[in-house]
């Protein structure tokens, strides 16, 4: 089998009388699980509004168009309603299945897809680029200890002074094949307080997909302006 080049969205798969091309799972670890399954988890995760997903904080969300960061975006549902609604959205998703999906049932949006991955986004922050809003929903808990404190980093200088961090910590269960840790909203604030950011809003709700067992955490992390 030949290794794929970088940024391939397919492996090319030889045996003895065949070729055939497999799509390729990403190797960021907080991904694994996500790509052989993208087909269904899109429609899972489209079955849900912005406004359903966002209830509790949709009031803290800019009405004037901004630059908006979804990392981890998924099938793109929260990028695409953003977009609707005259922002300029990036979509960073490392599973290029799931942003194969996005790129279709979003097709008709200009939201910007790009193949990049926590904790370092380095192909992002390469473009020196600075976001208003970012959104992390259902992400930040595939980071263990380590990579959360290093993407903390990256996203205070990936944030716009004043910019705002809405975020979604999933608690319950871990789902078999994936990768996840048990991360409190506390120590989420504590380590976003050490990189420059207030949180504004923390709340606890239940799991939008009726999963009895599953809790979520929301918080609105501001990123402070600095005063010269
Ligand atoms: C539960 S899904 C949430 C998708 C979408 N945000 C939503 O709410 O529907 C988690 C997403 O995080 C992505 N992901 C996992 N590890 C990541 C990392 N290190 N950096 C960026 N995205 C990651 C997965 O590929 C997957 O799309």
């Amino acid at each position: 089998m030949r290794l794929p080049a970088r940024g391939a969205r397919s492996v090319r798969v030889e045996t003895t009388n065949q070729t055939s091309f497999l799509p390729m799972s990403s190797t960021v670890p907080g991904a694994a699980g996500y790509g052989a399954n993208a087909s269904v988890l899109a429609s899972q995760y489209e079955s849900i509004t912005f406004s359903e997903v966002y209830r509790d904080l949709l009031h803290l969300f800019p009405v004037q168009p901004c630059a908006v960061l979804d990392i981890g975006a998924g099938s793109g549902r929260d990028a695409a309603e953003l977009s609707r609604r005259g922002h300029q959205v990036v979509a960073v998703e490392p599973t290029a299945e799931l942003r194969a999906e996005g790129q279709h049932i979003h097709r008709e949006l200009a939201i910007e897809w790009v193949d990049d991955h926590l904790p370092t986004l380095a192909a992002l922050r390469r473009t020196k680029r600075r976001f208003d809003v970012v959104l992390l929903t259902a992400v930040w808990m595939h980071l263990d200890e380590s990579e959360r404190s290093a993407a903390m980093e990256a996203l205070a200088e990936l944030s716009a002074e004043g910019g705002v961090i809405f975020m979604s910590l999933r608690h319950g269960p871990i789902p078999e094949g994936r990768r996840m840790f048990e991360v409190s909203a506390k120590d989420t604030i504590q380590l976003a307080a050490g990189f420059g950011f207030r949180c504004d809003f923390e709340a606890e709700r239940e799991d939008m997909l009726g999963r009895s067992e599953v809790r979520w955490s929301f918080l609105a992390l501001h990123k402070r302006v600095a005063h010269r």
